[in-house]
């Protein structure tokens, strides 16, 4: 059985664009796969965060996790920072990357534009997403489009420790979708929808409520003229909508674009905030029973022993063969 891992950082409410490029690829894998899903709380923190907030969100995206079908007796959900084996082994990896492979991070380009106030963490930060896949000795790391970059960089850290010290951990491989695999902003629609977004206009997020939805959609930027049609290149806008009809209806893209065929974005628009509330509404009605009932502290202790043994055992190894000496007991 393949085994697959994912993360998704709790440092905004989730939008859209987590569910259909991540979170739905995680649910379909846990029927076939052996599948580990992380709340990154280490991650966020590579930039300032309110404590009290912080703690709500971790909670928040384990709940999403479970409220989009992600079941804990098929795959195990976990909190980053309650399995210490993994700032333990991005301590070690940062030993074996250079400072020049994570200066070219787009991500990190993107996000440090130039601060002063950028933290050490978010430099390396990439080395702590390759500490959170190589522990468990994952084969396919289903992400969006945004994530591959540091994929990548794991595989090159990965291959280079096996190189120096021997074979010690697999080598992983990206799972990126076709469609859905980078959702765009809803006011603008060259930039990727984000969770971390100082506009929450432009962004669908997955708790949201039908009146927020039908607005946010109705006020959408569209690209000149009024034909629906499947175009990223010379219909970026439209084309995103396209894409989130698509895949919230389960429709193929050539569907949705035979449906709309003559009709203008109005009648479209109208349509897709219908169809993107009822995909999320049985989704929002069992994340309320969720966080009702307080069952998800339960499933993140279990999952997060479970996690454990398969992390620990890799860190053995690594340290081992990284010529560190082990104390005769863990303390
Ligand atoms: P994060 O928290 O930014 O996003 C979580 C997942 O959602 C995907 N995603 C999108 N997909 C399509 N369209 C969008 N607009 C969009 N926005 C986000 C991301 O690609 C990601 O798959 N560094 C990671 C978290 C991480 C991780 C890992 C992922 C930490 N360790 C180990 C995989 C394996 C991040 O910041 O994702």
């Amino acid at each position: 059985m393949q085994r697959v891992l994912s993360g998704i950082q709790p440092s905004g409410s989730l939008t859209i664009g987590n569910y259909l490029g991540a979170i739905r690829q995680f649910v379909e894998l846990q029927h076939t796969a052996d599948c580990y899903f992380c709340v990154v709380d280490l991650h966020a923190l590579t930039v300032p965060q309110d404590p009290r907030v912080l703690r709500q969100k971790t909670l928040e995206v384990a709940n999403l996790y479970l409220a989009s079908g992600i079941d804990p007796q098929l795959a195990t959900i976990f909190v980053q920072s309650h399995v210490p084996a993994h700032a333990e082994l991005a301590w070690l990896l940062q030993c074996m990357t250079y400072y020049g492979e994570l200066g070219r991070m787009t991500q990190f380009k993107e996000k440090a534009g130039g601060k002063e106030t950028v933290t050490a963490g978010l430099y390396t930060y990439p080395v702590l997403m390759a500490a959170d896949i190589l522990l468990y000795q994952t084969d396919l790391v289903p992400v969006g489009e945004d994530q591959k970059q540091h994929v990548e960089l794991t595989r090159d850290i990965a291959q280079r420790f096996n190189n120096r010290f021997g074979p010690a951990l697999v080598v992983p491989e990206p799972m990126i979708q076709k469609v859905g695999a980078r959702i765009m902003a809803l006011d603008d629609p060259l930039h990727k929808m984000s969770k971390s977004t100082d506009n929450p206009e432009s962004a669908i997020f997955m708790l949201d409520s039908p009146d927020a939805i039908r607005r946010k959609i109705k006020h959408a930027v569209t690209d000149s003229g009024r034909e629906v049609r499947y175009d990223p290149e010379n219909k970026p806008a439209i084309s995103n909508l396209m894409e989130i009809y698509s895949l919230c209806a389960g429709e193929p893209l050539e569907a949705v674009a035979d449906r709309y065929n003559g009709r203008g974005y109005g009648d479209f628009k109208k349509d897709l905030a219908e169809v993107v509330i009822n995909r999320l509404a049985p989704l929002q009605a069992r994340y309320r029973e969720l966080a009702e009932s307080g069952e998800v502290l339960n499933i993140l202790s279990a999952g997060a022993a479970k996690a454990a043994a398969v992390a620990n055992a890799t860190l053995a190894v690594v340290q081992e063969k990284m010529g560190l000496v082990r104390a005769a007991a863990r303390l």
